[in-house]
């Protein structure tokens, strides 16, 4: 059995016990056996091997439960053109954008796709994270898909961290069915959907919801294929424009709709009756330059648990920390510093339909826990480019 004590911390549980004083937390063989108040620590623990926090503030591990870490080349290029006032609709309609990324990828194999990803995925570990949502979307064809996923499963295999899959083959129409968005569905996002899920490489269905990618009608066929083979679904919608796309999401109990600047009231009502959560991506509008916000203040009203992620990717939001994710929530999106913390532990494992293993701090979840050296949530959320994390411990391990 391997067992032992962390104590002398304050303890940000983000479950209904709240915040925890002076409190510490029994790990016993990867899960929590127990946390509350030191004082009231049961007596069988005390002999356990003991570890002093020195007063830091423990959380859950963080979550990252959207991103495109697979990826090659560049988009410096384009970084340029949009400051000269080119919008990333038009940067895509001219064949730059996601394509630009996608003749990259193409161009790499696995073992390349991996390399490449590795320090942005250190990046993410490093501000504590433990589980983190990686997407394909960048092949575009069955076999550049699968390659982007089974780089995605090799990931977990390199570093401590744990990773989910998801199919987004839906991400863009490439060059060669260019005008034949239906047969791009069924023949490569379809087809190559049944493909990927017979190899064990698909955790959840994404697709990319808007005027310049797929209509809803398009996006309904491909759920349908995920519902069919028990796979849970999630998309990015109302980005650009309202497409209705969130209201179709929650149609098919979607666990996210992500992005949402251009939500409207339905979408809202539909997805809080089919508890989707909202999963707003800060860096792509701080990156895009948006000046609509998500509605923050009527999900609230509505109970839609909402979550926040990196969305980590060479285009729209090259960013790479998930603390500044929660900074800029707070700041852009004006959250406060408790919702940025609930967004990227008890929310986004919820969008990742993992709630009942982790994400908060309660007993029986896994014992991924993050350390941090400040006396409050509100000094992990405050700062921009600081790192205070002290120290990343996995099931109970430092
Ligand atoms: O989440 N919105 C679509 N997909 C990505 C952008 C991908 C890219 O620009 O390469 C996003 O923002
Ligand atoms: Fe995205």
């Amino acid at each position: 059995m391997d067992a032992r004590v962390f104590q002398n911390c304050r303890i940000a549980s983000q479950s209904p016990q709240g915040l925890i004083g002076n409190g510490a937390l029994v790990a016993e063989n990867g899960r929590i056996r127990w946390l509350g108040a030191a004082v009231d620590l049961p007596d069988e623990f005390r002999a356990l091997p003991t570890r002093d926090l020195d007063g830091r503030l423990m959380t859950p591990a963080l979550i990252d439960c959207h991103t495109h870490l697979i990826h090659a080349g560049s988009r410096a290029a384009e970084f340029l053109l949009r400051q000269q006032g080119v919008s990333y609709a038009e940067i895509a309609r001219q064949g730059g954008g996601i394509m630009a990324t996608v003749t990259a990828t193409r161009a790499e194999d696995v073992e390349s796709l991996v390399a490449a990803a590795l320090p942005r995925l250190d990046a993410l570990i490093g501000d504590g994270v433990a589980l983190i949502e990686v997407k394909s979307g960048y092949g575009l064809s069955i076999p550049a898909e699968i390659a982007m996923l089974r780089a995605a499963r090799r990931l977990a295999e390199l570093r401590p961290v744990r990773i989910t899959t998801t199919w987004l083959a839906a991400h863009a129409v490439p060059p060669e069915y260019a005008g034949r968005p239906d047969a791009y569905i069924s023949e490569v996002a379809i087809a190559g959907l049944h493909a990927a899920h017979a190899r064990g490489l698909v955790d959840a269905v994404d697709g990319f919801c808007e005027n310049i990618a797929f209509s809803p009608a398009q996006i309904a066929r491909l759920f349908d294929a995920a519902t069919a083979l028990g796979l849970p679904v999630k998309l990015h919608a109302e980005q650009l424009s309202n497409q209705g796309a969130s209201a179709l999401a929650a149609s098919y109990g979607a666990l996210s709709a992500d992005h949402l600047e251009y939500l409207d009231d339905r979408g809202i009502a539909e997805m809080a009756a089919s508890g989707t959560v909202a999963t707003l991506l800060p860096g792509a509008f701080y990156t895009l330059g948006e000046t609509r916000r998500p509605p923050i203040t009527a999900l609230r009203a509505a109970g839609v648990p909402i979550a926040i992620a990196t969305d980590a990717n060479p285009g729209s939001a090259p960013l790479y920390s998930l603390l500044l994710a929660m900074n800029m929530a707070a700041t852009l999106f004006h959250l406060t510093p408790d919702e940025a913390l609930l967004g990227v532990t008890r929310n986004a494992a919820l969008a990742l339909g993992q709630a009942a293993d982790c994400g908060t701090l309660e007993v029986g979840k896994r014992a991924d826990l993050a350390v941090w050296d400040v006396a409050e949530v509100a000094e992990l959320v405050y700062r921009m480019g600081a790192n205070p994390l002290f120290q990343r411990i996995i099931g109970g391990r430092e």
